[in-house]
C-alpha cells in the first residue's frame, strides 16, 4: 500500500466520548451523537448498508453524480477536490475522473474523523491516480475546517447527505463555516436527501436484513469498548421514525424493558424506564426550496439543482458569493 501523506488534528477521542456520553445520557431526553456509530465495524455496516435494497440515497446520489461530474468540472474548474467524511466510495472517483479529463484537477484533499478509513482511501486514490497530490485531513469537519489545503478555486464536497445529520441551527452553523474557508467565487457540491413517502423513508432506515438495526446498535458497543460500559445491545429495540412535523428520520434504540447501565468510564449509573428510548440519530430530508434558501443564508448562491431520475436525491452545486 502507497503510504499516505496524511495531516491529523490533535483530538482525545475518548475524552470528546466521554463528554457526549455523560451529556447525551444524563438528559431528560437521551441522545448520542451519531458521529460515533463509525468504527471499523460501525464502518463495515454502513457500507454494508449502502447496498442494501431500501437504502436508495447511495444509488440515487451516485446516478446524479454519473451524469452531471462533467458539468461540476466545466462549471467550476477546480484545482482542488476536497471531500468531507470522504469514507471510501466510488463516487469521489467519478469527481476525480471528470476533473482529470476536464484537465485543472492538482490535488485531492479528503477530510474524516477516522484515521484508517482516511489512510486506506488516500492510499486508493494515490495509486490509482498517481499525477494527484493527495493530501488527507484527519479532523472533524465541525471543528478542523479552518486549515483546509489546496490551491483555488476549491470544490468542497459534502455529500451522501449527511448534512442531514446535524440539527436546523448547527446546520445553518456549519455551512455557514464552509462559506468562511472559502474564498469568493468557490465552491460547495452538497448532497441532500428529499422528503418523499414515509413508508420508503423508513424502510430505508429499518431493512428486512436488520443491517441497519446492527449499525445502530453499535454505538452501545462502542461505549462499551472506550469507556468500559455494560450495555447488552439485545436488550435495545432499533427504532425508525419518521417525524413529519421537522420532517427527519429518528433512529433510536428503545429499552425492552428497566435497565441500569454502568459506564465506569464515564463514571455514571444510567437508568433506564422500559420503552425509554436513546435517540442515536437525525437525519433531516429537504425541499429544494429550503436547500437554496439554506444556501443563501450562509453566502452561497446556488448555481445548479440536480436530482436523480425518480427525484429521491438532490445535488446542489453553489458558488460562494459573499463573506
Ligand atoms: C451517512 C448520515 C448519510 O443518514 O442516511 C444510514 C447514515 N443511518 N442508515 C443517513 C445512516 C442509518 C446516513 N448518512
Amino acid at each position: 500500500m502507497t503510504e499516505a501523506d496524511l495531516e491529523s488534528h490533535r483530538r482525545d477521542v475518548t475524552a470528546e466520548l466521554r463528554a457526549d456520553v455523560r451529556e447525551g445520557l444524563t438528559a431528560d431526553q437521551k441522545w448520542l451523537p451519531p458521529k460515533w456509530f463509525y468504527d471499523a465495524e460501525g464502518s463495515k455496516l454502513f457500507e454494508k448498508i449502502t447496498a442494501l435494497p431500501e437504502y436508495y440515497p447511495t444509488r440515487s446520489e451516485r446516478e446524479v453524480l454519473a451524469r452531471r461530474a462533467a458539468e461540476v468540472a466545466g462549471q467550476t474548474g477546480a484545482h482542488t477536490l476536497v471531500e468531507l467524511g470522504s469514507g471510501s466510495s466510488e463516487k469521489t472517483r467519478l469527481l476525480l475522473d471528470a476533473l482529470t479529463a476536464h484537465g485543472t484537477l492538482e490535488a485531492f484533499v479528503p477530510m474524516d474523523v477516522s484515521e484508517s478509513a482516511l489512510a486506506e482511501a488516500a492510499a486508493a486514490i494515490t495509486a490509482d491516480y498517481p499525477k494527484l497530490e493527495v493530501r488527507g485531513v484527519v479532523g472533524d469537519f465541525t471543528q478542523h475546517l479552518q486549515l483546509l489545503p489546496g490551491t483555488a478555486p476549491r470544490v468542497v464536497a459534502f455529500l451522501g447527505g449527511t448534512i442531514g445529520n446535524f440539527l436546523p441551527g448547527e446546520r445553518a452553523e456549519f455551512l455557514r463555516s464552509v462559506r468562511d474557508v472559502l474564498g469568493e467565487g468557490e465552491w460547495l457540491l452538497l448532497g441532500t436527501d428529499l422528503v418523499k413517502d414515509p413508508e420508503t423513508l423508513e424502510r430505508a432506515y429499518d431493512d428486512a436484513a436488520g443491517v441497519t438495526a446492527a449499525f445502530n446498535r453499535n454505538v452501545l458497543r462502542v461505549i462499551n469498548a472506550e469507556l468500559g460500559a455494560d450495555f447488552d445491545p439485545d436488550e435495545f429495540d432499533h427504532v425508525a421514525h419518521w417525524d413529519a412535523e421537522h420532517e427527519w428520520i429518528e433512529m433510536r434504540l428503545r429499552a425492552r424493558g428497566r435497565i441500569e447501565v454502568r459506564i465506569p468510564g464515564a463514571d455514571l449509573i444510567v437508568p433506564f424506564a422500559e420503552g425509554e428510548h436513546i435517540r442515536t440519530e437525525v437525519s433531516a430530508k429537504f425541499r429544494p426550496d429550503g436547500v437554496e434558501a439554506e444556501l443563501n443564508a450562509a453566502g452561497f448562491a446556488l448555481e445548479r439543482w440536480w436530482t436523480d431520475s425518480q427525484e429521491r436525491f438532490g445535488v446542489s452545486l453553489a458558488r460562494s458569493v459573499r463573506a
